[in-house]
């Protein structure tokens, strides 16, 4: 019995090998529902999504909290069995592949780290070459993670302890180590949510060149339209658990879709062929007339304190 099972892992294993070494990328995913609790009779968080995305590319994935994209992207990373439907990586169902040679094919940056292992930040990010590892293969492990840190510009933070370093810092050391893992697919949630102005265009431009450069599809979901609209191949919009729009980001990002699947109005303009939404708020005309009472300073030197205190 235990001899079947081997060899059925090891054919598996196998077949992971071959698709990782095909230069082709093909993600199916079809008629995929998810219910978090199928026997309580939830309703589905994702319904019947079928797509299908070819060629290494930056896809972003858009939409508003709690519509599903976290959902999402756990079903195609196995992190959630889909309660029906099927993910396909180049023709494969991922369902029953063995997890740490999936981890090869994908790569998984969740949305914040709550674990705050007492890892340095060397050892956080070569957790990331955990699929790859051979007998004899960790120095080539480590500096591939030197290599990464240098990459993402955080080198510096080589020996801190992972669960000292502030938000922004964790973040890109989580990145880190999903680049350091180097998937054929990449699912981030909200990778650049914690980072400054700076790192968040820095960051997504490097995503989309990596995309290219290492032949690697990398999926990323966003709550900033703007930097997605600029950088992305492709986008998916969500509405209520199914793809509302989908496409290059001129056919996405309109007035119409952000109104109908944000709630919001906007308008969009053109910079350097990429739409750019400006936000209108529907209560502009009702201006606050009081904004010249409130001041800010640099000092208080002009305060008499005993006066503010008896009043
Ligand atoms: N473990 C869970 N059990 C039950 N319901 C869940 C669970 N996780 C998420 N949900 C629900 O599923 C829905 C989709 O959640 P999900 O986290 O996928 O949304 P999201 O689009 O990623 O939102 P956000 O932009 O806020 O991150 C939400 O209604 C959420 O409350
Ligand atoms: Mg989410």
């Amino acid at each position: 019995m235990s001899k079947i099972t081997l060899s059925n892992n090891n054919e598996k294993k196998d077949e992971v090998d071959r698709i990782y070494n095909e230069p082709r990328i093909q993600l199916n995913i079809n008629d995929l529902t998810f219910t978090y609790n199928a026997k309580k009779k939830f309703p589905p968080v994702i319904k019947d999504v079928t797509l299908e995305i070819c060629g290494a590319q930056l896809v972003s994935i858009l939409g508003p909290n709690g519509v599903g994209k976290s959902t999402f992207i756990h079903c195609i990373n196995r992190i959630l069995d889909p309660t029906e439907g099927v993910v396909f990586i180049n023709e494969t169902p991922i369902k029953g592949m063995p997890l740490k040679s999936m981890a090869k094919l994908t790569g998984y940056v969740p949305y914040s780290a709550n674990d705050s292992f007492p890892l340095s930040v060397t050892d956080t990010v070569l957790m990331g070459r955990h699929p790859h590892s051979k007998i004899g293969s960790i120095n080539d492990d480590l500096l591939i993670v030197e290599e990464t840190l240098k990459l993402m510009g955080i080198e510096d933070l080589a020996d801190r302890m992972f669960n000292e370093l502030s938000a922004g810092q964790h973040q890109k050391v989580m990145l880190a180590r999903g680049l350091a893992q180097q998937p054929k697919i990449l699912l981030l949630d909200e990778p650049t949510s914690n980072l400054d102005i700076k790192y968040q265009l820095e960051i997504t431009r490097m995503l989309k060149e990596l995309s290219r450069s290492r032949n690697m599809l990398v999926i990323m979901i966003s709550h900033d339209i703007n930097i997605a609209s600029k950088y992305s191949d492709n986008i998916i919009m969500l509405l209520d658990g199914g793809i509302y729009a989908m496409g290059k980001p001129q056919d996405v990002i309109t007035s119409e879709n952000i109104h109908t699947v944000y709630d919001i109005k906007a308008k969009v303009i053109t910079d350097c062929d990429r739409p750019h939404i400006i936000l209108v708020d529907e209560a502009d005309d009702k201006h606050f007339d009081d904004e010249d009472k409130f001041s800010i300073s640099k000092t208080c030197d002009h305060l008499n304190v005993a006066e503010t205190q008896t009043e």
